[in-house]
Order: C-alpha cells, then sequence, then structure tokens
C-alpha cells in the first residue's frame, strides 16, 4: 500500500495485469488485507462529497481503484516463502495458465513485458519467467538463471535455477524479477517442494524442476526485460521510481524538472 507519487505500489500491479486482459485477481495477503481490500472497493460517502463538490477529476481516481477488475483475496497464513504462496492460489486458479504478479516490482507502463510473456507461454506450454541483467555483485538479492538462446526466438530456454546464490555460485548475472507467468503443473511440484533457502518453499526451487524434469507443462522460458523496473521493497529504489515517475507526469513533471537540479547541486531548497 506504499504511496508512488499518487496511488499505491499495488495499484500500478493491478492496472499492469488489467492492461494485459488478465481481469480475474487473486491477491495473497499478509497481514494488510482490510487496507486493500478498502482500497480496491467503492467509497460511496466520498464519492458522492466529491460529486457535489463537482471534483470530476478526483472522482476519478477514486472510481478507477474500484472499477479494476475483479478482485479476490486470500491470506497466506503463516509465511513460508514465496513458493507457499503461489500454493495458497491453487484451487482459484484450477487448469489453466496464470499470471504471478509480486508487489514489491513495478514495471513502468510504457514497456512491455507481461503480454510478451503470456505469448511465449502459449507458444510453448511451459511456464515462464522474466530476466533482467544485473551487475555481478547483485545477483545474491535475486533469484538466477542459467539460459540458453532459442533459434529464431526472442525468449531463451532455462537450463537451471538457483535462488538467491552467492556470486561464485552464480551460473549467469540473470536474475529473476517479480513477473512469472505459469503452468498449473507447477502446483503439483510445489506441494512436495521442501523449504529451501530461508528454510522457506522457494518457487524457484519448484520451477528449477519443471526446467530440469520431464512432464505435462514442463519446460521453463525466460524473456530478457531491459525496460523500467522499480523495486519499491527496497528504499533506494523505492525514493528513485517515485522521482522517476513524477519527473514524467504530465502535472508534476514540469515543477519537479525544475526544481530538481539546483536542488541537487545545492542551490536551492
Ligand atoms: C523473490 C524470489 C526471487 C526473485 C525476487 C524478485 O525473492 O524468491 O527469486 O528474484 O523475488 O523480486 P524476494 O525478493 O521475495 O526475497
Amino acid at each position: 500500500m506504499l504511496p508512488v507519487v499518487d496511488k499505491p505500489a499495488i495499484q500500478y500491479v493491478v492496472e499492469e495485469a488489467v492492461n494485459v486482459g488478465l481481469h480475474d485477481l487473486l491477491m495473497i495477503t499478509g497481514r494488510n488485507k482490510r487496507a486493500l481490500e478498502d482500497h480496491f472497493d467503492r467509497v460511496p460517502s466520498l464519492e458522492s462529497t466529491l460529486e457535489d463538490k463537482g471534483d470530476t477529476e478526483k472522482l476519478a481516481s477514486v472510481q478507477a481503484a474500484s472499477k479494476l477488475g475483479d478482485i479476490h483475496y486470500v491470506r497466506q497464513g503463516d509465511p513460508h516463502g514465496l513458493g507457499h504462496a503461489v500454493l495458497r492460489a491453487k484451487q482459484h486458479v484450477g487448469d489453466e495458465a496464470f499470471a504471478v504478479l509480486l508487489g514489491d516490482d513495478l514495471i513502468d507502463a510504457r514497456d512491455e513485458l507481461l503480454g510478451t510473456m503470456i505469448d511465449v507461454q502459449a507458444e510453448t506450454g511451459g511456464s515462464v519467467i522474466a530476466l533482467i541483467e544485473v551487475e555481478p555483485s547483485e545477483i545474491s538479492a535475486y533469484g538466477c538463471a542459467d539460459v540458453q538462446p532459442i533459434d529464431g526466438e526472442s525468449y531463451v530456454r532455462v537450463n537451471r535455477l538457483v535462488e538467491k546464490p552467492s556470486v561464485d555460485e552464480a551460473p549467469s548475472n540473470l536474475a529473476l524479477i517479480g513477473r512469472y507467468v505459469l503452468h498449473p503443473a507447477v502446483f503439483e511440484v510445489l506441494e512436495r517442494t521442501a523449504p529451501g533457502r530461508g528454510d522457506e518453499i522457494q518457487l524457484t526451487d519448484a520451477l528449477q524442476e519443471l526446467a530440469t524434469g520431464d512432464g505435462e507443462g514442463y519446460g521453463v522460458y525466460g524473456v530478457v526485460f531491459r525496460g523500467r523496473r522499480y523495486d519499491t521493497g527496497d528504499k533506494l529504489s523505492y525514493l528513485k521510481a517515485c522521482v522517476q515517475l513524477a519527473i514524467d507526469s504530465e502535472d508534476l513533471g514540469p515543477g519537479l524538472r525544475e526544481w530538481l537540479p539546483g536542488f541537487t547541486a545545492g542551490l536551492s531548497k
């Protein structure tokens, strides 16, 4: 629910899903379920006050959050890791491919990713991960993929995955980011995935089995993303996201652009 410029980070993530045609949304929540539910719900009293005041702009932005899609909620309960959280969606998802979007990761709406991943999943029939190139020293904060190119394709085949390897163990500098389009075969694998790194059930470990094993829905593919991504889970990256998105916005951009150079040069307050 952390605000990024003028809306909570989670709203960017929901909008990203809705923009590629995903309207059935399930949020796996922790303790802040109520704040989330309220945010994406109607607020009749506020709406009628704004209506009476004739503030159509604010009214539209209040209503926008509640018109995004069909949002369902399930609590994770005990936090046993990302794999455990994904497994909580098993009943809701059923037997279809589905997308997982981690709420900390924002993908700039001007850059294409999720739609491409959905296409790759449909073409390959496997599961699809999103990868970015990071500095080798940063890889231990991410899942890491060993990949190989596929002739004539812009996506890659994933040979091996390791969750948060040390610099020495990392098979590459390709890091998993918080977008996945998964075959439902992942649920059966997750059900028997033992706790891994940090004593948590890791989605990366289940995907490693799908990448190397044999069975219906097996096979993992990667889309390398070169666009703008903001990690709101990290303080510096969160601040950068706020500045970058505000600078590009029509109403706040001009004022911020004018003020920022002087401020960073120590010339203005
Ligand atoms: C999770 C995944 C990790 C991935 C990361 C992306 O880690 O386990 O593989 O690289 O998200 O944000 P977390 O950041 O939840 O520790």
